[in-house]
C-alpha cells in the first residue's frame, strides 16, 4: 500500500499551504470580524488554478485528480474556513456536474469560465421545507414551448450573493418523485431570478449565503442540465463529491485548531512548567492529532475512489461524517487548552469552532450521512468498493 503522494500531489500541497500561509491566513479573522467576501482571495484561487481543479484543461480547469484537490480544500481552508467553502463549492457542487451532464455547446457557455475561475457557481437544492428530504421539494418547473417557467425559492445558498449561475433542481414531474426532479443551469441575469438578503451566521462569515427566488423564472430548454427526471440523482451523485470537499474542510479547520493549541501548550506555564509536560494536554493533543489523520485517511480513500470512476457515496458520507465531528471535538479541546484565552477573539480558535460546526450540517448533515452509510451496508454487505 503507497501511502506517498505522487509528484503533482506534492506540488499542490507545497503550492496551496505556502498561498495558505502567506496571503490567506492574515485576513482570516478579519474577514470573520467583518462579515467580509474575500473577493481578492477569490481571484487569487483562480489564478492558480483552484476554481475548477478537477475539469479538464480543454474546458479551462487545471485537470488534477481529486486526492490533490482535498489535499488543496485542507490547506486553504486551514488559512480561512470560508474561502475554503466557497472554492469548494464551486468546483464540487457547481463544475463537477456541469462538467459531467452538460453537452459540449453548453459546456462552453456554463462551464469553462467557471472551471477558470473568471466567474462563480452556486447550487441549489435546499428548500425552506425541505433539507434532508431533498426529494420532496416544492420547486417547480413548467415546460411551456421550448422554456421552462420556474417558480419557488431555495435557500443556504452558499455563493448566491456573488454567483453568476446555479445549478438548481426542480420538480418537472411531481407525481414521479425523485424520478420526476430535473436540473437546469440559469444565469443570475435570467428575469425572475431574485437574489434576496445574505444570511447572518454564526460562523464561515466570509462566505455567504442567500435565499434565491424564482419568481416565474424563465429558463430555456437549452439551459436543462441532463434529461428531464434525471435531476435527483445528478443532485445525489454530486454531493457524493462535494462530502469529500467538506470532509477536507473539516480537516483543514481541525488541522489549524489543533496547531494553535500545541504551540500555545509550548509557550503557556502553569504549576511552573509550560501545559504540553503535563499529561492531561498530552493526551488531548494525542487524540486530537490521531482522529485528524484517520479522517484524512477516510477522505483520501473517498477522493482515491472518485479517481477510479467507482460509486463512492458510502465511502464519502464516512469521511465527512467523520471529518466533521473530528472538528468539532478538536476545536472543542483546543478551546479548552486555551483556557480562558480560548474563549475570547484576540485567538483563533473560537473561530475555529464556530466555523467546524457547519461541516455538520451542509450537504448532508451527520445524520443524512449515518442513514447513506446504514443504507449502503445494508444494500451491499459490509465491505466497501475496496473489498474491505
Ligand atoms: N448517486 C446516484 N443515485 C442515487 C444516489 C447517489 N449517491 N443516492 C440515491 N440515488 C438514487 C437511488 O438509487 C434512487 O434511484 P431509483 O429511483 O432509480 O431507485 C433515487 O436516487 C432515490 O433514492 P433514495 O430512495 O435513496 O432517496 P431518499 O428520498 O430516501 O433520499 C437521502 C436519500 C440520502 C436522504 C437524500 O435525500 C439526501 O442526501 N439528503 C440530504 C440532502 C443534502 O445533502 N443537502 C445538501 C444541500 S447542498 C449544500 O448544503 C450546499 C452548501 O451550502 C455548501
Amino acid at each position: 500500500m503507497d501511502f506517498q503522494l505522487d509528484d503533482i500531489q506534492t506540488q499542490i500541497r507545497d503550492m496551496t499551504q505556502d498561498f495558505a500561509a502567506k496571503e490567506i491566513r492574515p485576513v482570516a479573522s478579519a474577514l470573520d470580524e467583518e462579515s467580509r467576501y474575500p473577493e481578492e482571495l477569490v481571484k487569487r484561487l483562480a489564478e492558480l488554478g483552484l476554481m475548477g481543479m478537477m475539469v479538464p484543461e480543454e474546458w479551462g480547469g487545471t485537470g488534477v485528480d481529486a486526492v490533490s484537490y482535498a489535499i488543496a480544500i485542507e490547506n486553504i481552508s486551514w488559512g480561512c474556513a470560508s474561502t475554503g467553502v466557497i472554492m469548494s463549492v464551486n468546483n464540487s457542487l457547481y463544475c463537477d456536474p456541469v462538467e459531467k451532464f452538460a453537452t459540449d455547446e453548453q459546456k462552453k457557455r456554463h462551464l469553462a469560465p467557471f472551471a477558470s475561475g473568471a466567474k462563480l457557481g452556486c447550487f441549489g437544492l435546499t428548500e425552506p421545507m425541505s433539507g434532508s428530504d431533498a426529494q420532496h421539494m416544492n420547486t417547480r418547473a413548467e415546460k411551456k414551448g421550448d422554456k421552462y417557467i420556474l417558480r419557488g425559492q431555495k435557500n443556504f445558498i452558499t455563493n448566491g450573493p456573488q454567483a453568476d449561475a446555479i445549478v438548481v433542481f426542480a420538480a418537472t414531474d411531481p407525481s414521479k418523485g425523485s424520478r420526476g426532479t430535473t436540473a437546469f443551469v440559469v444565469g443570475r441575469d435570467a428575469k425572475g431570478y431574485v437574489i434576496e438578503p445574505k444570511d447572518k451566521k454564526l460562523g464561515i462569515r466570509g462566505s455567504h449565503s442567500c435565499t434565491i427566488t424564482f419568481d416565474e423564472c424563465e429558463v430555456s430548454e437549452a439551459d436543462r442540465l441532463g434529461d428531464e427526471g434525471q435531476g435527483f440523482k445528478i443532485a445525489m451523485g454530486t454531493l457524493d463529491g462535494g462530502r469529500i470537499g467538506i470532509a477536507a474542510q473539516a480537516l483543514g479547520i481541525a488541522r489549524a485548531a489543533y496547531e494553535a493549541a500545541r504551540d500555545w501548550s509550548l509557550e503557556r506555564k502553569a504549576f511552573g512548567v509550560p501545559i504540553s509536560q503535563h499529561q492531561a494536554i498530552q493526551f488531548k493533543l494525542a487524540d486530537m492529532a490521531t482522529q485528524i489523520d484517520a479522517a484524512r485517511m477516510l477522505t483520501w480513500r473517498a477522493a482515491y475512489l472518485k479517481d477510479k470512476g467507482v460509486r463512492h457515496s458510502r465511502e464519502s458520507a464516512m469521511a465527512k461524517l467523520y471529518a466533521s465531528e473530528v472538528a468539532m471535538r478538536v476545536t472543542t479541546e483546543a478551546i479548552q487548552i486555551f483556557g480562558g484565552y480560548g474563549y475570547v477573539t484576540e485567538y483563533p480558535v473560537e473561530r475555529h469552532f464556530r466555523d467546524a460546526k457547519i461541516c455538520e450540517i451542509y450537504e448532508g448533515t451527520s445524520e443524512i450521512q449515518r442513514i447513506v452509510i446504514a443504507a449502503n451496508l445494508l444494500k451491499s454487505g459490509p465491505f466497501g468498493a475496496l473489498g474491505y
